[in-house]
């Protein structure tokens, strides 16, 4: 049996429960002043306050500092070759994402480098993201394929998701993502795509257990949000659980179809009509938001507060992908929170733990710092949650958990 007793925690933050918690709820969260944290195989058994119990195996003096839960990053497109820096200058020039994409440029050309990459070299280049991720207090990630757009090349990539998830220190959740963009050589016949799809890559993936999940990227000039109803329609039956990237740049019906379908979670909601809310809120769908995306495409922002106050349970996380997010940093995620959705610290926290982890329901094992969860904690270099979320551009990470493993420490 191994144990750790965290002790001398200054202030220890977390939601509370096993589900999402959506309006009113999502800001309430847990503090307690002068914390322990009792760890035993992994798993939290005790959280209290005042004098910590004595005990025999491994203890770590927090030295006062801020405990919150491991943050979990919902979504992330982890897998690829190459990167995009020569996008950049397009950016500049304010050429407009779906013209890249047009042009052949954007996700194809990511494509095309991650074609040319063995699974070794895209398993080695994904390592070293999650250890970055590790890092600045990130301990689950979800991590999709999409940039493979064949049924060989899209089970290459959940491959790599798959030998990760077996040999990184973080928890990783998997999502078949071949509705990502349609290949050049489907341009005229996008219906032999979306057959493809259905009939050999979501068989496959599902026969070979590769993912959890199954998304659609619904958007003008990629999939409408009625051939996303049939691939996700076709996931389900496969036992994959629909998501769907929706209203990120238009509002083509992917918010109603999510809530329709009862999706998990419905992504970036950028644009996210009325409509779209009261469906996202009927269904128990979780939106995911992306701020970082936002911010990096110099777009708007989702409607978040609207959202809260519809009762909408509200996740947040990094998008991280070659294009139009290559940030991997959730604290960054935590400033945008507050300063752009105007969502409170508490509601940002519960956003990128608690709700981040029901978006890819994993609710009932990570994200708060309940008895009886896995024990994935962050030690913060901060005395509270105010000071994480408003310090902007730092790395405030002191020592991260996993399992009840330090995996992260201070190197001084
Ligand atoms: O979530 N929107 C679609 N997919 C990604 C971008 C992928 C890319 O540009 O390579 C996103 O923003
Ligand atoms: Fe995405």
């Amino acid at each position: 049996m191994s144990s750790l007793l965290i002790k001398n925690i200054g202030l220890l933050v977390t939601p509370e429960g096993c589900e999402a918690r959506c309006g009113k709820q999502q800001g309430k969260v847990k503090a307690l002043e002068n914390a322990w944290v009792y760890i035993e195989n992994g798993e939290i058994i005790r959280v209290g306050t005042g004098l910590a119990p004595i005990t025999m195996g491994q203890k770590l003096d927090a030295g006062g500092r801020l405990v919150t839960p491991g943050l979990v990053d919902a979504h992330t497109h982890l897998i690829f070759g190459g990167w995009r820096q020569n996008e950049l200058a397009m950016k500049i020039r304010n050429v407009p994402y779906l013209d890249i994409l047009a042009a052949g440029g954007g996700i194809l050309s990511t494509v095309k480098a991650t074609h040319a990459a063995s699974e070794d070299e895209l398993a080695d280049k994904a390592g070293k993201a999650l250890d970055e991720m590790l890092s600045f207090g990130t301990t689950t990630v979800e991590a999709k394929s999409g940039y493979g757009l064949s049924t060989a090349e899209e089970l290459k990539q959940l491959r790599v998701i798959r030998r990760l998830s077996e040999s990184s220190r973080l928890d990783i959740m998997s999502t078949f993502m071949g509705a990502h963009a349609l290949p050049p050589e489907y341009k005229d016949r996008r219906d032999d795509y979306v057959n493809l799809i259905c009939d050999e890559m979501i068989p496959a993936v599902a026969e070979q257990q590769l993912a959890d999940f199954c998304d659609v990227f619904c958007e003008t000039g990629v999939f409408t949000a009625e051939e996303a109803g049939r691939i996700l329609e076709t996931g389900r039956r496969y036992g994959l659980i629909p998501k769907i990237h929706a209203d990120e740049i238009d509002p083509i019906g992917g918010s109603q179809l999510a809530g329709a379908l009862g999706a998990i979670s419905a992504e970036h909601l950028i644009v996210c009509p009325d409509a779209g809310i009261e469906a996202l809120a009927r269904g128990g769908t979780v939106a995911c938001l992306l701020p970082a995306t936002s911010f990096y495409l110099n777009s708007t922002y989702a409607p978040a507060r609207k959202m809260i106050d519809a009762g909408v349970p509200v996740a947040m996380a990094s998008d991280f992908n070659p294009g139009s997010c290559p940030c991997l940093n959730l604290q960054l995620v935590m400033n945008l929170g507050c300063l752009k959705y105007r969502m409170t610290p508490e509601e940002v926290l519960t956003a990128v733990t608690l709700n981040g982890a029901a978006a890819i329901a994993c609710a009932d094992r990570l994200g708060s710092l309940d008895a009886g969860k896995q024990a994935d904690l962050v030690i913060w270099d901060a005395p509270d949650l105010n000071y994480l979320c408003y310090r902007l551009g730092s790395n405030l990470t002191h020592t991260v958990i996993k399992k009840g493993e330090i995996v992260h420490a201070p190197s001084h």
